[in-house]
C-alpha cells in the first residue's frame, strides 16, 4: 500500500516531519528559509503561496513569535499568521494539523464547527533528561488544531522543568520553575533530533507529539478510503 504523501509547511528542521514520517508519511517540507539538515524533500518557497495540491494531509507551523510572551518583551514585529493560514487549509478540504504557542489564537478542545484542538506535553510521552545528577521533564506546551478529530494525552507533571528555548550563548540558568540547560547535547536528546543543531531545536516540536497526530491521521485517511 501506498504511503500517503503529507506536506509540512514552515518545516523548519523538521521535528515536525520527524513524526509524521515516524507514523508513516512521506514528508515534503516547505520554509522560507534554507533548511540544509531537513531530513526529507525540501522546497525553500513561501508557504503561504506555496502550492498545496498533491497530498493527502497538510501540517503547518506558521512562526509563534507573534504570540508568545518572550517576544512581545522585545517590542518586536511579527506577522500573525494562524488565521491566514486556517483559511488557507480549509480551502483544500484536506485533512490538516495547525500547531503553535499556547497564547495562539488555535482550538484547544473539541468543537461543533468540525475545528478540534489538543494541548501536548512532552510529560505525556515522559520525556526526560538526566543532567549532572538530576531528572528534568519536558513540558513545552504546544496546540494542535485539525479539521479531524484527535485524541488528546495529559500532562504528568513531577520534575523540575529543562527549558528549551532561546537562541546565542549556552548558559545553565537556575530558575523558580527549574533549569534551563541550553547545551545543544542536551536539547538533541530530550527533543530527539540527533539531526539538528541547537537554534533548531529551539524552534522545534518533538517528533513525539506528531508521531502520536500523524498515526491518528493515517487511521482516518485509511478508514475514509
Ligand atoms: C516554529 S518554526 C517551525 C518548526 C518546525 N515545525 C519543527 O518542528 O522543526 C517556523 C518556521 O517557519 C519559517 N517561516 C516563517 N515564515 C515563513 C513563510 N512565509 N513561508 C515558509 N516558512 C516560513 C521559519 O523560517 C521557521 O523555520
Amino acid at each position: 500500500m501506498r504511503r500517503p504523501r503529507l506536506l509540512d509547511l514552515f518545516c523548519g528542521a523538521g521535528g515536525a516531519a520527524m513524526g509524521y514520517h515516524r507514523a508513516g508519511f512521506d514528508v515534503v517540507g516547505v520554509d522560507i528559509k534554507p533548511q540544509p539538515r531537513f531530513p526529507f524533500e525540501f522546497h525553500q518557497a513561501d508557504a503561504m503561496t506555496f502550492p498545496l495540491e498533491g497530498y493527502d494531509a497538510i501540517h503547518a507551523s506558521p512562526p509563534c513569535q507573534a504570540y508568545s510572551a518572550a517576544w512581545a518583551l522585545h517590542k518586536r514585529v511579527h506577522p500573525r499568521l494562524v488565521e491566514a493560514v486556517r483559511g488557507r487549509l480549509l480551502a483544500t478540504g484536506l485533512p490538516f494539523v495547525i500547531e503553535n504557542v499556547e497564547r495562539s489564537p488555535l482550538r484547544r478542545e473539541p468543537g461543533l464547527d468540525g475545528l478540534h484542538g489538543i494541548r501536548l506535553c512532552g510529560t505525556a510521552f515522559g520525556m526526560t533528561v538526566v543532567v549532572r545528577g538530576q531528572e528534568y521533564e519536558l513540558r513545552r506546551h504546544r496546540l494542535f488544531e485539525s479539521n479531524v478529530f484527535l485524541a488528546d494525552l495529559s500532562c504528568n507533571h513531577r520534575l523540575p522543568v529543562i527549558g528549551i528555548y532561546g537562541h546565542g550563548e549556552s548558559k545553565p540558568m537556575r530558575g523558580k520553575r527549574g533549569y534551563q540547560i541550553s547545551t545543544a547535547e542536551v536539547r538533541r536528546e530530550i527533543m530527539g533530533m540527533p539531526w539538528a543543531n541547537r537554534d533548531e531545536i529551539a524552534e522545534a516540536i518533538p517528533p513525539a507529539y506528531t508521531e502520536w497526530i500523524g498515526k491518528q491521521l493515517i487511521e482516518q485517511l485509511r478508514a475514509a478510503a
